[in-house]
């Protein structure tokens, strides 16, 4: 590329990715995999780095975040509620709509009408303003006594403090629901990833998860929203339900405008089917509608069981789903060459993103769906990143569909499939040589938790069809000029490369265990084999029955890493990264390595040019303590590339000051420095195999 060249990718990769982040952050609806954006940042990060004047400030690379906030402290008190806060009586059933309003029908004479408005699904909160201040915030707790949370809820962007317009009552309550839009909840389990920590499962845990954290600033951070939809009070007199929603809006209180007062149930079953469609477009959850009762002498008329009121109902919605068309079916070979097939579909959107392709998860699941290439099919997401199939609309299927059939050889090398008794899957079992399985194990080799050396899928997929890199062993016979013949590459990209490569022979024995990609062998099994055996050379020689002596290890795990070691070229290559140098034993370090952290609690956030684990050991090695959040006792946090924004913000807004990789390794001791490795300390175990 000349420098017009390279200067267009700049602005291309910058475009392509404020577009992605308008649709992520602003549309809810991501139309790119959260790997395709960091390949392209990073794309954008390396020329940067390479051609500064091409850097532009408003570059996507070097947006920040900014929230001021003062700290505010303490747990939560609790006080009774002044009404107790009930639950709702709830169906999935549009006849039980009817029935209950049948009932009603049957004990009140004169004509009512219903307010229907969508079932927000978020935290149950009631608000008490006094003289037009908000005054308290309770959770519903056990439905008469709730937890105090007013602090949290004052940094809750659209509740307002103080009510504005005239005429609300001295003192009244207000309930409502406390929800975290999709945009939020993405990014707050986006940083929760970045940050190996537990996502949440869905946007109402994640609410319910924030608005009890004891930190107000933490609270903002989140993006937290609320809907207000049930007024009480001792003297109030409104008629209606929906006047005193429409003098709550007035009053300045978030009211969904979502509403509409039906007549009968002819209506209510089209708000139902109408929403049970455009909700899919709502940038909030929604699990159902509720229909209640718009006349207030009426709702008191029929009052309250135990647990809900007699005067609504709520309709709750089937997961959510969308309805698709299969356009064809792949088979995807994996690393360990397990053949999943995946239906690509027409987009739909679900859940605030687009969908265009969902796991069929194997042939038995295919059989059970009876799935053909043109059916209408139900999508719905999972915990996993690929939604699912759960089911075919056969009423929708064109006549001679075809019923697809399962391919009996690997779809990429040709190797007649194999499927293990009692496995669901096919394997192709061609590990060594099926082009697809090289190259996803190469690149596990490299991912983070293994040997965590930068290089995306290009770099593997060049590197293999250059034939420099057939096997893990071969990345470390590779050289500078090899590297420069790859698209784009430079000087200084290749000895990047080939640096990190370098610092990859110190990562620990386990990490090695789990990168040589052997099949049911994942990070923790690796960890537990590593440690009882100590050594590659004693994993190696390892009967089954030893094998099957380590913890978590059983019959399954025990033959794949069995026979793993029983092939000469696995061997081969097991003695080719012994001698470049990489770590094939457990190291055992003189853990205290300097003081020069003592007594510091150390947050950290992002990724680092080690593992965080190994991050962590460094500073406790060092006399630190890593501490999982910020608080003004934290002495800095230690940012990598892409830390968490809710951390920055929180440092900022506490003043704690923030370090990167570099800064921090400065201020250890020379002993520990990045150029003094700590593997210098190790003590030595003899190796003679292999
Ligand atoms: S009215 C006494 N309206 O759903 C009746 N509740 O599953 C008060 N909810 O406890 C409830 N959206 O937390 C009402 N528009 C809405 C709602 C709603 C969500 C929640 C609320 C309720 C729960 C019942």
């Amino acid at each position: 590329m000349d420098m017009n060249g390279i200067q267009n990718r700049i602005e291309e990769l910058s475009r392509l990715l404020r577009e992605a982040n308008r649709r992520y952050y602003v549309d809810s609806a991501p139309d790119m995999s959260d790997y395709e954006y960091d390949m392209l940042m990073k794309e954008l990060q390396g020329l940067e780095e390479e051609y500064p004047q091409f850097r532009k400030e408003d570059s996507p690379t070097r947006r920040v975040g900014s929230d001021l906030a003062v700290q505010k402290g303490g747990k939560f008190r609790q006080y009774p509620h002044k009404f107790p806060m009930l639950s709702l009586g709830n169906t999935y059933n549009i006849n039980e709509i009817q029935e209950f309003a049948d009932r009603a029908g049957k004990t009140i004479a004169s004509p009512f009408t219903y307010s229907c408005e969508l079932k927000f699904d978020g935290v149950a909160i009631c608000l008490e303003y006094r003289d037009g201040v908000l005054y308290r915030a309770l959770t519903r707790g056990d439905g008469s006594v709730g937890d105090d949370v007013t602090e949290n809820v004052l940094r809750i962007s659209n509740i307002p403090k103080r009510l504005s317009g005239s005429g609300w009552p001295a003192e009244f309550e207000i309930r409502g629901e406390i929800y975290m839009p999709y945009r939020a909840f993405d990014a707050l389990n986006e940083e929760k990833l970045r940050d190996e920590e537990q996502p949440f499962a869905n946007p109402r845990n994640a609410a319910s998860g924030s608005l009890k954290l004891t930190n107000p600033d933490e609270v903002a951070a989140r993006g937290l929203e609320c809907t207000l939809y049930h007024l009480l009070g001792r003297d109030l007199h409104f008629r209606t339900h929906d006047e005193a929603l429409r003098s709550a809006m007035k009053w300045g209180l978030p009211v969904s405008d979502k509403r509409r007062i039906c007549r009968n149930i002819l209506e209510i079953e089209e708000y139902i089917d109408f929403w049970n469609v455009e909700r899919r477009k709502l940038p909030f959850a929604t699990d159902g509608i509720v229909i209640k009762i718009n006349e207030l002498d009426i709702q008191k008329e029929l009052g309250y069981t135990a647990k809900a009121p007699r005067w609504a109902v709520a309709y709750k919605f089937k997961a959510e789903q969308a309805l698709s068309r299969v356009l064809s079916i792949d088979y995807q070979v994996g690393r360990t060459g397990a053949v999943t097939p995946v239906a690509n579909l027409e987009p739909a959107l679900l859940s605030g993103t687009v969908v265009k392709r969902a796991s069929l998860h194997n042939a038995d699941q295919m059989e059970l769906l009876d799935i053909r290439v043109g059916d209408y099919v139900y999508v719905e997401k999972g915990g996993e990143i690929i939604p699912k199939i759960t089911a075919v609309e056969l009423s929708k299927r064109a006549p001679k569909l075809l019923k697809p059939e399962f391919p009996q050889t690997c779809p990429d090398c040709g190797t007649p499939l194999v499927r293990d008794e009692g496995e669901a899957r096919w394997y192709c079992p061609n590990i060594d040589g099926c082009p697809t399985q090289i190259k996803a194990s190469l690149t596990h080799f490299l991912s983070r938790k293994a040997m965590n050396v930068l290089a995306g899928d290009s770099t593997v997929e060049q590197l293999f069809n250059l034939g420099y890199v057939r096997n893990v062993a071969d990345f470390y016979t590779l050289t500078a000029d090899q590297l420069m013949t790859l698209e784009g590459w430079r000087e200084k990209s290749a000895k990047r490369f080939l640096d990190s490569l370098e610092q990859s022979k110190s990562a620990p024995f386990e990490q090695l265990l789990f990168a040589l990609g052997i099949r049911h062998v994942g990070e923790s099994t690796a960890k537990s084999i590593a440690r009882h055996f100590g050594s590659l050379y004693a994993v190696a020689s390892a009967g089954r029955g030893e094998l099957l002596e380590v913890e978590d290890v059983g019959e399954i795990i025990a033959d794949s890493v069995y026979e793993w070691f029983r092939d000469g070229f696995h061997l081969e290559i097991c003695r080719r990264l012994k001698d470049a140098g990489l770590q094939t034993e457990i190291v055992k370090k003189d853990s205290r390595q300097s003081d020069s952290l003592q007594g510091k609690s150390i947050v950290i956030s992002g990724t680092f040019s080690i593992s965080r684990d190994e991050m962590k050991a460094l500073i406790e090695a060092n006399g630190g303590r890593n501490s999982g959040s910020i608080s003004s006792k934290t002495a800095f946090l230690l940012a990598g590339e892409k830390p968490g924004p809710e951390k920055l913000r929180k440092a900022e807004s506490l003043g704690v000051k923030v370090i990167d990789e570099a800064g921090f390794r400065a201020m250890l001791e020379p002993e520990t420095k990045a150029e003094n490795r700590p593997e210098e300390k190790k003590v030595p175990v003899q190796l003679t195999l292999f």
